[in-house]
């Protein structure tokens, strides 16, 4: 097979993680070039991970004749552009979530991808990619749960993470609460249902973080939606989980319900002492999503070498962003928003 030489913008909290999955981790491909404003992280890709190829712009990157492929991981408000500019290139392009934070920009860039069908496209949709989800949409699309009529899902990031977060914040556009966080509860819901979404009522509130006011960002979110075809769906998101980092889902069906991480534990251990039965946590998307982050690059890959288009394509991002955005409005507005 092919050997694919892979280019990646972007080596922050994410980006240090795709690129050390893709010099070690994935077969069939190499990481041969890094672009990132920060010279260390620079200096990282190539005294840790083997990189031969230094960029300061991704401009300058995606002309290097040496790449097949571009994995995009710098902040949510670049994706639509670089992906647009990979293409152009004639680059297969792995995005990470979101695919972007404005419906226009996101609906150029799904046509200027449909216009390239032979280069791959995939989006960092990565709980798709993990064991237990897999494990729970096998018995979903077998029918075990009957028609699902409510699906509830939580996504709340460690408090521990806030410093960091409100720098990411603070630096870009995160696209808020929803877009960052319940993106992802979003495209469960339509992965899981095969449903659309078409009208969502959310709210917010800041309690703890403050600071979090000054980046115009929400501590804790609450929607509720609507599908097409009356199958309801409840999410949470947050970024203030004293216990670590909780995902969690629950399908309820005509037959049945099943739940994934109910409590987000960290492995099989459970410990016995003065302060009672304590199951240790999963503490940050690295951790609980270890696997599946090199899960969905191996697919890249392979799709790249086998010539055929990934399950999650650029409409479920664009899909998936504008029930994100609808959700914002109806927090800023109070009011409930139908989705066209
Ligand atoms: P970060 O702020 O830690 O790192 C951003 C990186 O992008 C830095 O290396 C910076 O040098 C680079 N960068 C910024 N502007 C640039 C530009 N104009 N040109 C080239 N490089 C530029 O960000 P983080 O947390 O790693 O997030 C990056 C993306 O990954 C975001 O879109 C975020 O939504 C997504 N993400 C997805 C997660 C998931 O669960 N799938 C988890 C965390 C982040």
């Amino acid at each position: 097979m092919t050997n694919i030489n892979v280019g990646i913008v972007g080596l922050g909290r994410l980006g240090k993680i795709h690129a050390s999955n893709l010099s070690k981790q994935i077969p069939g491909c190499t990481l041969v070039a890094a672009c990132s404003l920060f010279a260390e992280e620079l200096d990282f890709a190539v005294n840790n991970l083997g990189v031969t190829e230094t960029y300061k712009t991704y401009e300058e990157m995606i002309e290097s004749p040496n790449l097949n492929a571009v994995c995009i991981v710098s902040p949510s408000g670049f994706h639509c552009k670089q992906i647009r500019q990979a293409m152009d290139k004639n680059l297969h392009v792995f995005s990470e979530k979101p695919i972007g934070l404005d419906i226009e920009d996101i609906e150029e860039t799904q046509r200027v991808i449909e216009a390239h069908p032979h280069q791959v496209f995939m989006l960092g949709f990565m709980r798709r990619y993990d064991e237990s989800y897999k494990y729970a949409k096998q018995m979903v699309d077998d029918g075990e749960l009957g028609e699902l009529t409510i699906v509830r899902s939580y996504g709340i990031d460690p408090s521990e993470g806030m410093e960091s977060f409100v720098k990411f914040a603070g630096n870009s556009n995160s696209g808020g609460l929803f877009a960052d966080m319940s993106i992802h509860d979003i495209d469960l819901v339509r992965w899981f249902t095969k449903k659309e979404i078409s009208k969502v009522w959310a709210m917010g509130k800041n309690a703890a973080y403050p600071e979090l006011d000054k980046v115009n960002e929400l501590e804790t979110g609450a929607a509720m939606l609507q599908l097409e075809d009356k199958t309801m769906a409840i999410l949470v998101a947050g970024r203030n989980c004293l216990h670590g980092y909780h995902v969690e889902t629950e399908l309820i069906g005509t037959k049945g319900m099943l739940r994934i991480a109910t409590v987000p534990e960290k492995n099989l251990v459970t410990v016995m002492n003065e302060h009672g039965v304590i199951r240790p946590c999963s503490q940050n998307f690295p951790e609980r999503f270890k696997q599946a982050f090199v899960n969905e690059l191996k697919e890249f890959i392979l799709c790249i070498q086998e010539k055929r288009q990934p399950e999650v394509r650029a409409f479920d991002g664009l899909q998936a962003t504008k029930v994100a955005l609808a959700c914002k409005k109806s927090c800023e507005t109070n009011e409930l928003i139908e989705i066209k």
